[in-house]
């Protein structure tokens, strides 16, 4: 019943596991869902597209326009009317494609044009499985939010036995249907997310900034989409790939980012702001790169907005608001300061007395505090965990008025 009206976009590589799909394509007509299915020139090699279209009661697609009449597939259609997408086989190439935004045939163009949810479930040899940069691929594309159904192991078609084979028709199945079954608790909400640091410009060559990675911020909105918000992240300049599935507001400055999230607040149920946002900003910004002259040279600089106490002064009852609060010194005290003075719901603390926390590492400890001074100290973690504590604390208090 889960899957019943969805429409599902079914992506077929070219592997051996390929004729798997013609079974896992009844059984989703079975469950009512509606079956579009893609295929990549090498997949024809494996299974018909008329076994395909047959049994998916609709043409299969495989050129960027239909060979007889010359009708363009328009890929951004496609992808828009998917429920999801479910690239499968996913092979080794296609999953490196895919980490890497190439688009040399009709199934990566809807997959880069996909905004819904878009699953893949890898096949493959052992040790292609295996190898660095297969595995690392697979890891950037969890960074997109794509989410993998597991390989199985088991034996595999060149003999060897394994990981790598392509999960069960009925597995795949189970693994949407429950995805589709699952309650998310902050389904219906909007978030916003402030991330990475702001660079504030001296000259037209020069900027003042700081070591923000955005990594914190950016797992916080992924964690935020995967409990089923509806997430806008502005994010300052950062070096990490743009999530799928969420809307992206690149910013520069400190300027820019106060404008981008008074611009999503109003609509904001749960607002994180855990970008470095520069306190102080040149007066004035020299039009030509200021020459080298004197021995000494200094800028005047005058104070940014506080984007958070922006917010924070203009808070409703039905919206989370959560700060962060970076200290090297009577941390504590600081940060209920912080909290108090901003009107925060709750305020992270990064210690950076603390090994492996802060800024532009892959894990951070924190503390988190409420309203009532109240506070938990978390072990040190992964960002994506620490995105996690944090996220869960918001499901437990999300405003009542929604
Ligand atoms: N913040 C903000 N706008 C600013 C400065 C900070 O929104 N102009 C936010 C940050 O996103 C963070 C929180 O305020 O959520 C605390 O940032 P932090 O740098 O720790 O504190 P400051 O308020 O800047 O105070 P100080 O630098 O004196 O510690």
């Amino acid at each position: 019943m889960a899957l019943a009206g969805k429409n599902i976009v079914i992506a077929v590589c070219g592997s051996i596991a390929a004729y798997k799909i013609a079974n896992l394509i009844r059984l989703l007509i079975k469950a009512d869902a509606r079956v579009k299915v893609i295929m990549s020139e090498e997949a024809t090699a494996f299974i018909t597209p008329l076994t395909l279209s047959t049994l998916s009661k609709n043409p299969v697609l495989i050129d960027y326009y239909q060979p007889n009449t010359g009708e363009w597939n328009n890929h951004v259609q496609i992808a828009l009317e998917a429920d999801y997408i479910l690239v499968a086989p996913a092979t080794a190439n296609t999953i490196a494609k895919m980490a890497n935004g190439l688009c040399d045939n009709l199934l990566m163009a809807v997959y880069l044009s996909a905004k819904c949810p878009v699953f893949f479930a890898p096949a493959m040899d052992l040790d292609m499985w295996k190898h660095p940069s297969t595995q690392s691929n697979i890891a950037k594309l969890g960074t997109y939010g794509n989410i993998i159904i597991p390989p199985e192991k088991g034996e595999l078609a060149s003999g060897l036995i394994g990981e790598g084979r392509l999960a069960e028709p009925e597995e795949i199945l189970r693994f949407l249907a429950d995805f589709a079954n699952e309650k998310r608790p902050l389904s219906g909400l909007k978030a916003l997310v402030s991330a990475g640091p702001t660079h504030e410009a001296i000259d037209p060559v020069r900027f003042i900034g700081n070591h923000s990675s955005g990594k914190m911020g950016f797992a916080i909105a992924q964690q935020l989409k995967e409990l089923g918000a509806d997430v806008t992240l502005v994010s300052g300049p950062t070096a990490l790939p743009h999530p799928q599935q969420m809307a992206v507001v690149p910013v520069t400055s400190a300027a820019e980012m106060l404008g981008a999230c008074e611009k999503y607040f109003d609509d904001a149920s749960i607002i994180v702001m855990s970008a470095a946002v520069a306190d102080y900003t040149p007066i004035e910004v020299a039009s030509q790169k200021i020459k080298k002259k004197e021995n000494e040279f200094s800028i005047a600089l005058k104070k940014t907005t506080d984007i958070l106490a922006t917010l924070g002064a203009k808070k409703k009852k039905n919206q989370l608001l959560i700060g962060f609060a970076l200290e090297t010194n009577n941390e504590l005290e600081n940060a209920k300061d912080k909290l108090v003075r901003k009107n925060l719901d709750f305020i992270v603390l990064n210690s950076m007395q603390d090994q492996g926390a802060g800024f532009a590492t892959d894990t951070n400890k924190v503390t988190i505090i409420n309203r009532l001074g109240e506070n938990k100290t978390f072990a040190l973690k992964s960002k994506k965990d620490v995105a996690k504590d944090i996220c869960s604390i918001i499901v437990q208090h999300i405003p009542l008025e929604n």
